[in-house]
């Protein structure tokens, strides 16, 4: 699911400040009338231990809700309808690697989330439904580009995503993205499958972990559909763990600028 669909369709819940961080700076915005600002880079690799508060407090912006920090890792919870704890790197990646170890939630219409995000609505995604324990879907967005809802793929998981931990990886190159589970591989998607390229992620992308009530009833029918079904918060709390998070940024800036309006990734200029 586009994660600005998710937005719009929950936008009665959501704080005029996570609207504004969300939305800051389109640089494809034909009329944006000022230059958005460089993106930071993130220019090496790292493993964030997410049982430390604050490995994570110091990398990653809280961009709703409330995140508590147990014994496996970081936890995201649900305790009532409209919560959504989220999480969004402070940092951008341009191409790179990609692992989440973590546990799904359960709870019908309960998205558990992995979203590679760029300021002009490019978009990679992992999501898990909780209804749903046998498989994890494969999203990707170019440009915010939602015409078609046919680029979404399902897969098979070994063991249940609600009661164990795995490794979620995505290896995002220029070329082709990758993904695996555990050390499976699942699914290659090449640049010019993506409608010869444009629909292709290519931009500096921050990393997003959160969780949401897809089922909420106040979200449109596609989205409670697409979500399982309706989420009976009675049911709460719902839970999301992340034990790990390994980025590695295969560019070296310590900016990455864009020098115009294409959204192509020969347009960003990596500033070291
Ligand atoms: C484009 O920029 C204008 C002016 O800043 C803003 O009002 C509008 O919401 C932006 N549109 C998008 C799709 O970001
Ligand atoms: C993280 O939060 C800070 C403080 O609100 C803000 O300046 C910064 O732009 C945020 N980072 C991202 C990537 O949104
Ligand atoms: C989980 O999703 C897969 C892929 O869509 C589907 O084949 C399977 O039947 C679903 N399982 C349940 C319990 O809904
Ligand atoms: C996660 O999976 C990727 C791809 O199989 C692998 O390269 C990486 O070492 C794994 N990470 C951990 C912590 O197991
Ligand atoms: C959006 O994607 C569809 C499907 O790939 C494509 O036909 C269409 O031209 C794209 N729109 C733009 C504005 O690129």
């Amino acid at each position: 699911m586009q994660f600005l669909t998710i937005l719009l369709g929950a936008s009665a819940l959501i704080t005029p400040t996570l609207a504004q961080t969300w939305s800051a700076c389109n640089p494809t915005n034909l009329t944006e009338t000022r230059t958005c600002p460089n993106d930071p880079g993130f220019g090496i690799a790292h493993n964030f231990d997410f049982k430390e508060a604050g490995e994570v407090k110091n990398s990653f912006n809280i961009t709703n809700g409330m995140l508590t920090y147990g014994d496996d890792g970081t936890e995201f919870t649900i305790n009532k309808q409209g919560e959504s704890p989220t999480i969004q790197s402070k940092f951008y990646i341009m191409f790179g690697s990609i692992s989440v170890i973590m546990k799904a939630a359960p709870g019908v219409g309960i998205v558990s989330s992995i979203v590679i995000q760029s300021e002009c609505l490019d978009e990679i995604d992992w999501e898990f439904i909780g209804g749903n324990g046998t498989h994890v879907q494969t999203n990707y967005f170019g440009d915010g580009n939602t015409t078609t809802f046919d680029r979404d793929q399902w897969h098979p998981v070994d063991g249940d995503v609600r009661d164990g931990f795995h490794n979620y990886t995505v290896d995002w190159k220029a070329d082709k993205m990758d993904f695996f589970v555990d050390t499976k591989w699942v699914r290659t998607l090449n640049y010019g499958e993506a409608n010869g390229g444009k629909n292709y992620p290519q931009t500096p992308s921050t990393v997003r972990l959160g969780i949401w009530a897809g089922g909420d009833k106040s979200n449109n029918k596609g989205t409670i559909e697409w979500a399982g079904g309706e989420t009976d918060f009675s049911k709460a709390p719902f839970q999301m763990v992340v034990k790990s998070t390994y980025i590695k940024d295969y560019g070296t800036g310590k900016e990455y600028e864009w020098t115009d309006k294409s959204s192509d990734f020969k347009s960003i200029k990596s500033i070291p």
